[in-house]
């Protein structure tokens, strides 16, 4: 289907399904039914559509997932039916006390489903003929706070079902823990509190007022209980119906009358949660049987018939040996923690990150001091106290360092920021960071120049700038330590190639201040050049879908210096890729938009503006923002409104979308 195929609103009601449908084999299901670039092109359709049919746009559009709402505050929620809580056992006996009483209860041998305890928030959906109308937290578990909108951007949630169920469900929200990680390195690089497990990174984005925000988290869902006005007669029967309406569920169970199996489980699952790809902290036992469940009852907190099997905190004790201080390229600097090597949760540790000053402070670590380790989400190694009894007499505060470890400039602590930082921007570690990332897959991709290498080109003298690399020839390479003519090729290549990098990667590989990957290519397709990008403004870039004012601001302030537009200059003289790629159009060919002057007015069906914008400069046209005598053309979509007044009283030609697309065709048979 491409975009001229959508004509009615059948064929966009088909377009939303079809989204949708990918979205749950990717989401839901963990399969892969189409590429990332399918999809986008198929995404982009639709925001098109919906944009020039405003009234077509369907509350589950994939569209409505991106967030954008800004709230004031969470409304508060009633839960019908309290979300209570389980009591906890922490060992094979305290199981087995619970069977028996299980088993006193209801006269016979009880059935059991174990479920695996998702270390995160537990969340109430409540779906009314199919559709997700209100989403809540748990609360006090009596009232809750409703997050209908955060949870909208949860792209596991579906927000219409296949059939017309009407009911609530429930379960846990969390973040994988590598979004956990992925969240913390970015955050620790700009100087921002880390968050200290994947719970709390949860917690964090589902009390955001930005959803936006919420929307760019990754969280993901796992349901384990169905409330609906016929009752399931198992958990097993409601794991399967949850599974059948669209849910995502978890697969690691298993269900026994047994506690030699339960605990064969339990074993089990201590070992395997630290290759899962989300957090558990425990197990979770169900009566099966309703029936069952009825005859055993409930306390005052939770229900009688479920416990919780909690695992052993994995935790271990060490000695502090050391307290390094790196620099990163944004010229943050962060403590790490150098220990005596421990076994924990699958691997051996040796350091942890101490984040920054305040925390040390806080927590009080010295060089010397045993310290209790663990890992945060299962993978990152972190101090969580020091054991005082066991510190040396004569330990002293670690001493914070005044001056950078690599340049010696002074440090400065910000105020709105838990990081020290070097501002020296001809810091030699920052230098080294941001030539690595330059060189890094997602920027310029130049294999075989790693961090290695480029603290060896520093060091020489070789390089000290981005630019600097491109001067690079094979007598400087292989007059370093362990770089022969064949290595020294591949780098060269490795230069040679890299001046073939999008604009998003080249301007991504600058290394600006929060802007990303993806901020880097929204960037780039919204101006189309380097140039453009150099001179925007920060209304232009704010204006962005998916920009904001932090990204923006570091943006022009970057551009606003002398030494970043000397740099784009010699890029150029390099040779670097510095417009978007788009299809070759011959510009040279005389054609009917060639040094025209256009204004575009009004919604188009099928273009964006800077699109059009871009493809009419592409074929030699002047695209200029308002009618004058001047106007050749103007181009006006559906609601145009005074330019288009303008236009007829200045008797310039004006066409519609149709006439547009006619000429574009034409161009394209001559
Ligand atoms: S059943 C009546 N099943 O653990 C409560 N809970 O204290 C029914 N949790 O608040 C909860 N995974 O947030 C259940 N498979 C699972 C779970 C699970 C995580 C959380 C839930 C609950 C807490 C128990």
């Amino acid at each position: 289907m491409n975009a001229t195929d959508i004509k009615t609103v059948e064929d966009y009601q088909k377009l939303v399904e079809k989204l949708n449908q990918y979205s749950h084999d990717y989401y839901v299901l963990d399969q892969e039914t189409v590429t990332d670039k399918e999809y986008d092109v198929l995404y982009q359709q639709l925001l098109k559509i919906e944009a020039s049919h405003p009234d077509w746009v369907r509350p589950d559009s994939p569209s409505k997932r991106v967030g954008g709402e800004v709230l004031s505050g969470f409304e508060k929620v009633t839960h019908e039916i309290p979300m209570l809580s389980l009591s906890n056992a922490f060992n094979l006996e305290e199981l087995q006390a619970f069977d028996d009483r299980n088993q006193k209860a209801v006269g016979h041998p009880v059935t059991y489903v174990c479920e695996l305890k998702i270390d995160g928030l537990s969340i109430s959906l409540r779906y009314e003929n199919g559709v997700f109308v209100q989403g809540a937290t748990r609360g006090n578990g009596t009232v809750g706070e409703d997050i209908t909108a955060n949870l909208r951007t949860v792209k596991s949630i579906p927000l219409r079902l296949k059939t017309d169920f009407t009911g609530e469900v429930r379960g846990e929200c969390y973040m994988p823990k590598s979004s956990f990680e992925q969240l913390n390195d970015k955050r620790e690089a700009e100087g921002q509190a880390v968050f200290a497990n994947p719970r709390n990174a949860a917690a964090g984005s589902l009390r955001q007022l930005n959803t936006k925000v919420t929307a760019s988290r990754n969280l993901t869902v796992f349901l384990y209980q169905l409330l609906r006005e016929e009752p399931v007669t198992s958990q097993e029967e409601a794991l399967e119906s949850l599974k059948q309406l669209g849910f995502r569920v978890n697969p690691d169970r298993t269900v026994t009358q047994s506690m030699a199996a339960i605990w064969t489980f339990i074993e089990h699952m201590t070992e395997k949660r630290h290759h899962l790809p989300y957090e558990i902290d425990g197990i979770v036992l169900k009566v099966n049987d309703v029936a069952d469940q009825q005859k055993i009852g409930f306390t005052v907190k939770g229900p009688k018939w479920a416990i919780a099997y909690k695992f052993p905190a994995d935790i271990k004790e060490t000695v502090v040996r050391e307290v390094r201080w790196t620099v990163g390229r944004t010229g943050v600097v962060t403590p790490t923690a150098i220990m005596a090597p421990v076994h924990l949760a699958g691997t051996i540790v040796q350091r942890a990150s101490l984040h920054n000053v305040d925390l040390i402070v806080a927590k009080d670590i010295r060089i010397g001091d045993t310290v209790v380790v663990h890992k945060a989400g299962d993978i990152i190694p972190e101090v969580t106290h020091v054991v005082l009894e066991k510190r040396p007499k004569d330990s002293q505060p670690l001493e914070i360092p005044k001056t950078c470890p690599a340049c010696h400039e002074p440090l400065t602590h910000l105020k709105e920021e838990v990081a020290l930082r070097c501002m020296n921007p001809n810091c030699p570690a920052q230098l080294v960071e941001g030539l690595s990332h330059f060189v890094s897959r997602n920027a310029m991709n130049m294999t075989g120049i790693g961090p290695r290498l480029i603290t060896q080109l520093y060091q020489a003298g070789y390089v000290k700038s981005l630019t600097d690399l491109y001067r690079l020839d094979e007598e400087k390479l292989v007059s370093l330590p362990g770089i022969k003519e064949k290595s020294a090729k591949k780098v060269l290549d490795a230069l040679k190639d890299s001046r073939k990098r999008p604009l998003n990667a080249v301007l991504f590989g600058l290394g600006i201040r929060h802007v990303g990957a993806k901020a880097a290519r929204l960037i780039a397709e919204h101006f189309g050049t380097m140039d453009a990008i150099t001179h925007a403004t920060m209304e232009e870039v704010e204006q962005i879908d998916g920009v904001g004012t932090i990204i923006a601001e570091s943006l022009t302030t970057f551009f606003s210096l002398p030494e970043s537009i000397e740099m784009v200059k010699e890029f150029e003289k390099i040779g670097l890729t510095l417009t978007l790629k788009k299809e070759a159009v011959d510009t040279s060919r005389s054609n009917v938009f060639r040094n025209k002057t256009i204004v575009l007015t009004g919604k188009l069906a099928n273009y964006t503006r800077p699109e059009l914008k871009q493809l009419l400069t592409d074929l030699g046209a002047d695209v200029t923002g308002s009618v004058s005598k001047k106007t050749d053309i103007v181009i006006a979509g559906e609601d145009a409104g005074s330019k288009l007044e303008k236009a007829e009283q200045l008797n310039v030609s004006i066409w519609d979308e149709k006439q547009l697309e006619a000429r574009l065709k034409d161009l394209n048979h001559e």
